[in-house]
């Protein structure tokens, strides 16, 4: 009785082991997946436009609306290990103050490889703003188009598959009247 016991518990030890081996090995392995699809980021337009902060009435705050023109083809991030990508625009500037902000201005999910190939001309999902609630003296912005990618095994990885060659103005806050 004790010797079946002791038979099962040493067996249960060695596929736990096995399992784990296993799991080491899959996460491993998706290091080995170097791919690192490039796609086209274009910044359209961007407009600054004031409005009154919802959060403290009578302040007046500027909003930024960017217009972008996003082509990938994510397809290669599609592997054995891959249970979704969470993809997202950023806008990186320093703000007047010299403060590096990144700052996420549209987002997706993809679940799917079927999904993988993005072509998205938009505007941002978010509500672009800054801390000083002004654009004005903001240097140009960079965009860039990030992944992470959530593996079924192992840990987050991060990537960048896009961004703007040139560094895109802030333009003066115009009156919705003069649009
Ligand atoms: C978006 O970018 C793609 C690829 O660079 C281009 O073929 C397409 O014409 C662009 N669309 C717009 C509306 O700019
Ligand atoms: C934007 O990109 C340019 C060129 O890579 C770089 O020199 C500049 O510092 C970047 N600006 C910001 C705010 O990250």
């Amino acid at each position: 009785m004790h010797s079946i016991y002791a038979r099962i518990n040493n067996f249960s030890a060695f596929l736990s082991s096995c399992i784990l081996t296993l799991l080491g090995a899959i996460a491993l392995s998706s290091f080995l997946f170097t791919a690192n699809p490039q796609g086209d980021l274009s910044v359209l337009s961007v407009k600054v436009y004031p409005g009154n902060s919802r959060r403290q009435p009578g302040l007046s705050q500027e909003y930024t609306f960017v217009n972008f023109n996003i082509s990938a083809d994510l397809t290669p991030l599609f592997h054995w290990n891959t249970k979704q990508l969470f993809l997202y625009l950023q806008a990186e500037y320093t703000d007047a103050k010299g403060v590096r902000n990144d700052v996420v201005i549209w987002d997706r999910i993809v679940r799917r490889k079927e999904e993988a190939v993005i072509n998205v001309v938009g505007r941002n999902k978010y509500v672009f703003r800054d801390i000083s609630h002004s654009f004005k003296n903001v240097p140009p912005a960079n965009y860039s188009l990030q992944y992470n990618l959530m593996p079924h095994v192992g840990v987050l990885t991060y990537g960048e598959a896009g961004r703007t060659t040139e560094p895109v103005p802030f333009p003066p806050a115009q009156d919705f009247v003069s649009r």
